[in-house]
């Protein structure tokens, strides 16, 4: 890096995400070489109290596998310290300096803080850590986690906090589906030398897009998160609509982060409101045959009346001249019977076709269960006469792709996106205008529906079966893209 002196602060370093995302995102660009461990301090706070110690031994839990070594080496450069509470000024100043005791050296110093909290602690952290451990003589930055407010109105609100006390160079607002590969292939896909994709990118061609995204395990655990949230705030304003962005953006002028910014930005301008009518949603019931696998309802952290929604299906449409009329379908659910997210671009049957079939090829980007991007293409079946077949042409960029395909060392999400922080990239962060127009997309149908009774789903089931009738309308279903 450009520093010599690296010092991640993890707010919220006890819970969830900071164990099974952070720290093994840290530890691996320190394994891989892409920190130095010498260079490299990670000062862990929240508001439990742990000896240093039994800090370590949870952090270490998450970095299971490894070379018992470096895992060694690496905690010694972790420490904890807690906060009495995240209002508490005082806090913030010991850890100051804290901090500032392990910072020693000349050279130039990073503070990178990391904020992964609930956002109820966000305006108190975000206003103390300014006030009390931003030092004048070194760089700071802070990186934002989701979720950026649950609508347009506190979205707004949070911008205008971090306003007051950050400039927006210093802010990174993380969506980590902007660290995947998957996401980001599409730019080369479209606007690389494809001529073949690039001709046929638009209304003219494509009837479709679909946008799946399928989870096995329910919100377990998670409920007093989730149940504020339900599933279009937890996946769709954010994952989703980034994912689709890639998809659905003109081309931007250049590859620097303002024109990426720009692109991205002009394409939510042009996504119309989804409509309160244009989305399903559901929640799963308990499972009949798994006694394990229980109802929504029944975890103890959530309402016994929650209309939360676990599942939602809803149709998006884009004002400009490239989509005008093409529905983005897309749907994202938990406590399935799979675990499966891709977007399929589904294309028009041409009317003049000689080998007519019902719907035209696919081409399919999927992130899970494999890594594979798949144009279907309708041909001739092997034998006599001219039987026609959709032909799946896969690429492969899973644990066995090929050398040619997919480098060694392959960071996780997490990983390049921090690292790019420490960079002081901001081309994969989601600038202040783009996260509030994230919201204006999905406010009418979030509030549309948060009142809406859920259809109930049996938990390992394929969703509501009420979900075929609605997609009818639309003349769309999701198929496996092969
Ligand atoms: C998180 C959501 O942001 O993303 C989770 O809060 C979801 O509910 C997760 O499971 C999905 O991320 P990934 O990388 O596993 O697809």
């Amino acid at each position: 890096t450009s520093f010599d002196h690296v010092t991640i602060v993890v707010f919220g370093a006890s819970g969830d995400l900071a164990k099974k995302m952070t720290y093994p995102a840290i530890f691996s660009l320190v394994k891989n070489g892409r920190i130095k461990k010498d260079q490299l301090h990670v000062v862990g706070t929240a508001r439990s109290k742990y000896a240093a110690d039994e800090f370590r031994d949870k952090i270490s839990a998450g970095l299971k596998g490894n070379d018992e070594l470096t895992v060694k080496g690496f905690l010694e450069r972790c420490s904890y310290v807690s906060l009495k509470g995240y209002e508490d000024a005082a806090s913030y100043k010991d850890l100051d300096s804290e901090i500032s005791k392990l910072e020693s050296g000349s050279g130039k110093h990073l503070r990178l803080f990391y904020i992964a909290l609930p956002p109820s602690a966000f305006k108190d952290v975000s206003e103390n850590v300014r006030k009390s451990a931003w030092p004048k003589d070194k760089t700071n930055r802070l990186i934002v986690e989701k979720p950026y407010g649950k609508d347009t109105k506190s979205a707004k609100e949070l911008s205008k906090h971090l306003e007051e006390h950050y400039s927006e160079e210093e802010l990174y607002r993380i969506d980590h589906y902007l660290g995947k590969d998957t996401v980001k292939c599409v730019l080369p896909l479209r606007f690389g030398a494809n001529p073949t994709l690039a001709a046929t990118w638009s209304r003219e061609h494509i009837q479709y897009v679909t946008v799946d995204f399928k989870e096995k395990f329910g919100a377990e655990g998670r409920g007093g998160y989730f149940d504020e949230f339900g599933m279009i705030r937890d996946v769709m304003q954010n994952h989703i609509m980034q994912w689709i962005v890639m998809f659905g953006m003109e081309k931007p002028k250049s590859l620097s982060s303002k024109d990426i910014h720009e692109a991205k930005l002009k394409f939510h301008n042009d996504c119309l409101p989804v409509k309160p009518e244009d989305v399903l949603v559901g929640q799963y019931g308990a499972s009949k045959s798994d006694p394990e696998k229980k109802a929504y309802l029944d975890d103890e952290t959530v309402d016994d009346n929650s209309k939360a929604a676990t599942y939602a299906t809803a149709i998006l449409y884009v004002d400009n001249e490239r989509w005008r009329g093409v529905p983005f379908v897309i749907r994202a659910g938990k406590a399935l019977d799979e675990t499966r997210t891709e977007v399929i671009v589904h294309y028009k049957s041409p009317k003049d076709s000689l080998f007519a079939t019902e719907e035209g090829s696919t081409l399919t980007i999927r992130d899970k269960p494999d890594k594979t991007h798949t144009l279907s293409l309708f041909t001739k079946k092997v034998g006599s006469g001219f039987k026609i077949v959709s032909a799946p042409l896969v690429a492969d960029f899973g644990e066995k792709a090929s050398p040619l395909l997919k480098e060694e060392y392959v960071p996780t999400a997490y990983e390049t996106l921090i690292y790019e922080a420490v960079q002081g990239d901001h081309t994969w962060f989601i600038p202040r205008q783009e996260a509030e127009e994230g919201w204006r997309v999905w406010d009418d149908a979030i509030k549309g529906t948060e009142d809406r009774k859920p259809f109930i789903y049996e938990y390992g089931s394929a969703g509501p079966k009420e979900e075929a009738e609605f997609l009818k309308k639309y003349g769309v279903h999701f198929g496996t893209g092969a």
